[in-house]
């Protein structure tokens, strides 16, 4: 699986996104180590607070499945930026050497960088040994 493959698949993701609040439709693409792919995209809600954003959405559906092993994540929203604090958080719960493919709404790769680069310093699983 390339990174241009898992991109197109978050554009996939991207198109069922559910924003009518913020018109920013994200979508996400999970690799497992088993060789599937977990789609995410953002899914609203009228009580703002309660968004859900596409990244945790995909580990939700992944770690539904019996996945607990990732190699990378796809990323797409408009200017390619990168995943909220929250969703690094949760990301790094599976792993500091998770690989984040960011790209933009036309599947542009940006950058790719390492949980370990999104979120250093981190309070995670071995904090709590
Ligand atoms: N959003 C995501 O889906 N992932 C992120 O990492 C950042 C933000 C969504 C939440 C909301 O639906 C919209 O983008 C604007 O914040």
């Amino acid at each position: 699986m390339t990174d241009s493959e898992l991109i197109r698949e978050a554009l996939l993701a991207r198109e069922c996104s559910y924003s009518p609040y913020s018109s920013f439709p994200v979508g996400a693409a999970l690799l497992a180590t088993s060789g599937r792919i977990y789609r995410g995209t953002n899914v609203e809600n009228a009580s703002y607070g309660l968004t859900m954003c596409a990244e945790r959405v995909a580990i939700g559906c992944a770690v539904a499945a019996g996945e607990r092993s990732f190699e990378a994540i796809a990323v797409v929203v408009r200017g390619g930026g990168s995943p909220c604090g929250a969703c690094r958080q949760v990301l790094l719960e599976f792993g500091h050497s998770l690989r984040v493919v960011m790209a933009d709404e036309g599947g542009s790769l940006v950058e790719v960088k390492t949980m370990a680069e999104l979120l250093p310093s981190a309070f995670g699983p071995s904090s709590l040994e």
